[in-house]
């Protein structure tokens, strides 16, 4: 899909802007926004509105067609109450227009939607979210398929409107497609099938991915692992013919001297729960138990191509989860990297028990902060459903401020976490007789019992947790990954390198 963007005025009317469709915007009650006014050949549109197909209600369209004038269509598109549209009616509008565009018999087609007189947010929060509802809705998952779904038609080349094509708004757009590429990314590996997407597959695409945006790479494997004492992470691939690797990508956008922001992702290519396996109804979708590397993967592509003024590095452990006669057993006590020990009670919470040896691997950083991003627990899931990411941090003013930049950057990009707390009394739970810890809290608050496990591993330096199982991918008809928390990494990093 190729995107451009346009600013019009009184020499350069709408008017007589060629096109074949133009979407417009109409209010509650049949008010034409003021491209729409500009458009309104003989009354065509305000006829349109009068017959009553159209009233306004947010995401509803009509297509007008003409037979003079330089548009050859008018998309109508309904924005609800005019007094400050609210986001979500935008969206809801943004997303009608996308399933318009997506069965248009026309190539071309120029988006006006009035982008300020949104509540609260500006122009180029609509930039963006206008480009990502249109990447999202030309993403295709039928690499696979010998027939592919339907042939590529609609709507491929966009002219975006904008209240002027400066510096700044063409660096959103830049910006924006840089986003939706990295999304892209991540969620074709989140599709890819498990006897694919392996933990190798997952090395080999990182390193094509650094080399294609320039970011520096290195993948460790089982003799480096073992040289580094990460018995916790190796004694999840004991049952797996497939090797571990252990994937870092650097991105120094920054001053040589600045911290580095770490992302750690969980980059289980297939977690069939090990010997203490999981039911098989939909076990498939623990395929996609790798959606926190692919969302570092993702971040790290769009960090790059956006040449983000900021240090940056992602880290992730991949591997499988299998039973076999070589597999880690219930009951086995294993030494993590930070010499602490952990007794196995349940092969299944595997992602702890990778992502607690990667997060003090990246103590050798420095960093500015930690954020890992994994599809963790099911509670999760039972606690925040599929809307909100899961957010944990310490309780303390520097963790507040991180929770909050996290919350805000969610906020902004409509891809939303909730925090939840971490105490010490939760902490109990992991008590374990033989080892330092137990791997597993027991069923109340199973979410924050994996949080406060991964806690004790992240104690010198600033850390957030993300338990995205609720929002990495979809279930059902609409089964596939869906590229969060990628909208809300960028932004966090885009605020901490230009805000
Ligand atoms: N990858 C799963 C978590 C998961 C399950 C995410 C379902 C999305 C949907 C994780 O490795 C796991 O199995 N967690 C266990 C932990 C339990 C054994 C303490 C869980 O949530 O049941
Ligand atoms: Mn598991
Ligand atoms: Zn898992």
């Amino acid at each position: 899909m190729d995107f451009s963007i346009k600013a019009f005025n009184t020499k350069n009317a709408i008017a007589e802007h060629k096109s074949s469709c133009i979407a417009v915007g109409v209010y509650e009650g049949g008010k034409l926004s003021a491209a729409a006014k500009a458009l309104d050949l003989k009354g065509s549109l305000t006829a349109a509105v009068k017959s009553g197909d159209i009233t306004g209600k947010a995401g509803t369209t009509l297509l007008v067609h003409r037979s003079s004038g330089p548009a050859k269509r008018v998309l109508l598109v309904g924005l609800g109450a005019q007094d400050a549209v609210s986001d979500r009616n935008f969206i809801s509008a943004i997303q009608s227009v996308t399933r318009v565009f997506s069965q248009l018999g026309a190539n071309d087609a120029l988006l006006a939607l009035p982008l300020d007189g949104i509540k609260g947010r500006d122009a180029h929060w609509a930039l963006r979210i206008q480009v990502h509802a249109l990447r999202e809705s030309v993403f295709r998952a039928d690499s696979l398929k010998s027939k592919k779904d339907e042939t590529q038609s609609g709507v491929r080349k966009i002219t975006l409107l904008v209240d002027a094509a400066d510096a700044a708004t063409k660096h959103t757009l830049k910006q924006a497609v840089a986003v939706a590429n990295g999304m892209d990314f991540a969620k074709t590996l989140g599709n890819l099938p498990p006897n694919i997407c392996t933990p190798t597959y997952l090395a080999t695409s990182a390193k094509q991915m650094a080399r294609e945006v320039g970011l520096g790479v290195e993948v460790l494997d089982r003799k480096q692992l073992e040289a580094l004492k990460m018995g916790s992470f190796l004694s999840v691939t004991n049952g797996s013919v497939q090797p571990p690797k252990f994937i870092v990508l650097k991105h120094m956008g920054g001053k040589a001297k600045d911290a580095p922001v770490v992302l750690v992702g969980k980059g289980i290519t297939f977690d069939t729960g090990g010997i203490s396996l999981k039911p098989g109804g939909g076990m498939d979708e623990m395929k996609y138990d790798m959606c926190g590397a692919a969302s570092v993967l993702g971040t790290m592509q769009a960090v790059g191509e956006m040449e983000l003024p900021l240090n940056v590095i992602g880290v992730i452990p991949a591997c499988e989860n299998m039973p076999s006669g070589t597999a880690t057993r219930p009951g086995d006590i294993v030494t993590s990297m930070s010499g602490q020990t952990i007794e196995i009670l349940n092969t299944d919470a595997e992602g702890r028990l990778i992502l607690c040896d990667a997060l003090t691997y990246v103590e050798r950083f420095k960093p500015a902060c930690v954020v890992d991003i994994a599809t963790l627990t099911g509670a999760c899931i039972t606690a925040l459903g599929h809307h909100n990411t899961g957010l944990f941090t310490r309780h303390d003013e520097a963790h507040d401020a991180l929770a909050d930049e996290l919350l805000a950057a969610g906020k902004y990009a409509n891809d939303t976490a909730w925090r939840m707390p971490i105490e010490e009394a939760y902490n109990e739970q992991l008590k374990s007789n033989f080892a330092d810890m137990a791997n597993i809290g027991g069923s109340p608050a199973g979410s924050i019992t994996a949080a406060c496990f991964l806690e004790r591993y992240t104690r010198k330096y600033t850390w957030a947790h993300l338990d995205i199982a609720g929002t990495a991918w979809k279930s059902g008809g609409a089964k596939g990954s869906t590229g969060r928390p990628i909208p809300m990494l960028t932004t966090f990093l885009i605020d901490r390198a230009e805000g």
